[in-house]
């Protein structure tokens, strides 16, 4: 297989890829090369002291990178490949550029066919953050890397994310917490290890304001009445369609995008009904919505201020 070639290569070469995966696509570097991730940081545009997941081909791999633990193997073994990620403590040889210097790692294996296939044949531990530069929306398709990045970075297109909202984050380190919620549900979660408390830890998913497009993004229960308003007070709206929280998700990051190129004054979204699903789907425009309200262009759409606030 020519991709899976050329992908392994430019790792090797300590070059980024973007890879796909069940949630979002990533932007990944050998894990194991501290140059190669510290241009993870410079290409995003992202604070150096958050900390990268990385992404295994299995659970005797994870065991390399981290010091394993029963509640680990729970989780691991009923739900990787997957979108849950772990947090443990890290096995000496982790990079700080990895970790950000903490004493734990993020660490997840992920469920699509042909990163698996790449991660199997690398043999190592791709370190990968959402393939967006920082605070913004994240990428589900190859399209929304390469316009993100210029085309300047490698896609290895793997289609649309089947789920297409982050891991849910687990701590095992400071915790048992659930530190971002996602597709694998707290109560999912607790069912094999049992009550999961609250953490200090912080990560960027936890950020007030993240997930971001640029346009004002408002969330309420009743987008077409609130769009009514709007559009009596002579603003250009949009309101996002959406149907089960399963699309929701899925199709959430890419509606976000192509709707902030349409040049609204403001987007409206529906709150989602807050099952296992919707608590991340809330999660996520809760802080998309806070990010736009810090800088968003709220005057008219016909202004042509969109600066990238990263
Ligand atoms: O679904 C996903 O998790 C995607 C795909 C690409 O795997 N990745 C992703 O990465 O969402 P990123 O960097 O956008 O978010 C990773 C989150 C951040 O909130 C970071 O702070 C947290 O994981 N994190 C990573 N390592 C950590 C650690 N050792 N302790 C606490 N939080 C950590
Ligand atoms: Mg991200």
């Amino acid at each position: 297989m020519k991709i899976l070639e050329k992908a392994y290569a430019l790792l090797q070469k300590g070059e980024l890829i973007s890879i796909p995966t069940e949630t979002v696509y990533g932007l990944a570097a050998d894990a194991s090369k501290p140059d190669a991730v510290r241009r993870i940081f410079s290409t995003k545009g992202r604070p150096s002291g958050h900390p990268l997941i990385i992404h295994v081909a299995s659970i005797e791999k994870a065991k390399e990178w981290c010091f394993w633990t029963s509640k680990a193997q729970l989780l691991a073994q009923d739900f990787w490949p997957g979108p849950l990620t772990l947090i443990l403590k890290k096995k000496p040889h982790v990079p700080d550029e990895v970790t950000g210097g903490l004493q734990s790692v993020g660490i997840r294996v992920p469920n699509h066919p042909l990163t698996l296939k790449l991660l199997n044949l690398f043999g190592g531990a791709l370190a990968a953050p959402s393939a967006n530069r920082f605070g913004r929306v994240s990428p589900t398709t190859a399209a929304h890397v390469k316009e993100e990045f210029n085309n300047e970075i490698f896609v290895l297109d793997g289609g649309p994310c089947t789920i297409g909202v982050e891991s849910s984050i687990v701590d095992l380190y400071a915790g048992p917490a659930l530190l971002r919620p996602g597709a694998i549900s707290k109560e999912e979660i607790e069912r094999r290890i049992g009550p999961l408390g609250s953490s200090s830890t912080p990560t960027s998913g936890t950020l007030k304001a993240h997930y971001a497009p640029q346009t004002k993004l408002i969330i309420c229960d009743n987008p077409e009445d609130q769009a009514q308003i709007l559009r009596d007070q002579g603003k250009k709206v949009a309101v996002l369609q959406e149907t089960s929280n399963k699309e929701y998700a899925k199709k959430l990051y890419a509606e976000l995008r192509r709707l902030d190129k349409e040049e609204h004054d403001v987007l409206i979204v529906r709150r989602a009904t807050a099952d296992y699903l919707g608590i991340a789907i809330n999660d996520r425009l809760t802080r998309a919505a806070y990010g736009t309200n810090l800088s968003s262009k709220q005057s008219s759409h016909t202004s042509s201020n969109k600066g990238n606030k990263s």
